[in-house]
């Protein structure tokens, strides 16, 4: 649990949805479009709406009902240039990129939108991408040990004159990236991934630390080891929990919503993925990790947001929200079905609630019981 002192408000995240096909694999009618028009107005509407940040995805190429995408960093500029509270976390693949050449790209970026980048370091699932683009496909822990590295190579190249590296995977010599990023001591740098290597790892190097979507056990269980992680370092993580978001007038809508979204997933599509991730946790000695125990209809939505259970009416998820902050996370990354109409009936109907809840609840009233959610 996070000392009393140290809780702040609730902070909120989106998944941008830079790739086609919405959040979920179903053919539930959605009205979010991939399009940088969409998108441009959506972050506008989401900074006007109570939310800190925007996560891009990184995908090269068609995966499992994402046909079409638009590449993470230059996606995550664009929005920053048409925004101005707003900071956006771009999406990075160790392996397809020189960390110090991201370094650089990153730090014109902060410039550019006066300090508002982040980046996410995502080890990779999707073994036939890094096939396609012809690059070797680690074993599952080596390629945390890489991604590792490249954390390291990111801090040095923002942080150190003349900055040194010697590792397996990138190495540094007297490398002078200047200028500097806006941003002190450097850009945000978070990761996503649940398996022994990535809490590891979050403990040693990252600033914020993604779990997919997960009960409040779940939750917990990641918290406590994360945290232990980063103590053992002197360090704090803060914590980052995946969640869809359906927010109805009523608890029945919401639900039928839910119902309907799985009802017509793509059976090939969501088994097709369910193959794919094999590769993450699940692959590993111990079998811990994202997805390693998901159901078919968890996977209707990639990142297992429904286990979240921020379904129901706004009252419902609020209570749910600042629950989640009572036991240790940081920030809501949320998705979406409709967008542009969600994130605007998130600002106006949801967080005003969780903003009462967290004052009650930091005036010492305690964080209420929750409001039963079923499912
Ligand atoms: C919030 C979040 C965002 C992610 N975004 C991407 C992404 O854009 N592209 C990608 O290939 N993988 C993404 N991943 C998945 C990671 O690449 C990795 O496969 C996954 O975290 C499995 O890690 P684990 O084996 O440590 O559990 C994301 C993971 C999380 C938690």
């Amino acid at each position: 649990m996070p000392e009393a002192h140290d809780v702040r408000p609730l902070q909120f995240a989106y998944w941008v949805p830079n790739v086609s096909g919405g959040l979920v694999v179903s053919d539930i009618e959605q009205r979010t479009d991939w399009s940088y028009e969409y998108n441009r107005k959506l972050a506008v509407l989401a900074e006007d709406n109570g939310f800190d940040y925007a996560l891009t995805q990184v995908r090269y190429m068609a995966s499992y009902g994402a046909a079409y995408q638009h590449e993470s960093t230059s996606f995550s500029l664009a929005l920053l240039l048409a925004t101005t509270r707003l900071k956006v976390i771009a999406a990075v693949h160790p392996g397809l990129w020189h960390p110090a050449v991201l370094a650089k790209l990153i730090a014109t970026a902060d410039h550019l939108s006066a300090g508002r980048i982040a980046v996410n370091v995502v080890s990779g699932w999707f073994k036939g991408e890094f096939t396609a683009l012809g690059e070797p496909w680690l074993e599952h822990d080596e390629r945390y040990r890489r991604a590792e590295e490249f954390i390291r190579v990111l801090q040095a190249s923002w942080t150190a004159e003349r900055a040194e590296f010697a590792g397996d995977f990138y190495r540094l010599r007297g490398y002078d990236l200047k200028p500097k990023p806006v941003q002190s001591p450097h850009p945000e740098i978070f990761q996503g991934g649940n398996s022994t290597a990535a809490r590891a790892m979050a403990g040693r190097v990252s600033d914020w630390y993604f779990s997919n979507g997960k009960d409040f056990d779940g939750v917990a269980e990641q918290v406590a080891e994360v945290g232990a992680a980063a103590a053992a370092n002197g360090r704090r993580v803060r914590f980052g929990l995946n969640g869809f978001l359906i927010a109805r007038d009523t608890e029945a809508e919401a639900r039928e919503t839910l119902r309907e979204i799985v009802a017509k997933a793509d059976p090939e599509a969501v088994r097709g993925f369910r193959d794919a991730v094999r590769q993450a946790g699940g692959s590993t000695t111990d079998g811990k990790g994202m997805w390693a125990d998901s159901s078919f209809d968890d996977l209707v939505q990639y990142n297992d947001g429904f286990r979240s259970k921020l379904i129901g009416t706004p009252e419902q998820i609020a209570h749910r929200l600042v629950d989640y902050r009572a036991r240790g996370v940081d920030l809501a990354l949320l998705g979406f079905l409709h967008y542009h109409e969600e994130v605007e009936y998130f600002g106006s109907h949801v967080l005003p609630i969780v903003r009462a809840l967290e004052a009650d609840a930091d005036r010492g009233a305690g964080v209420p019981e929750p409001i039963p959610v079923k499912g």
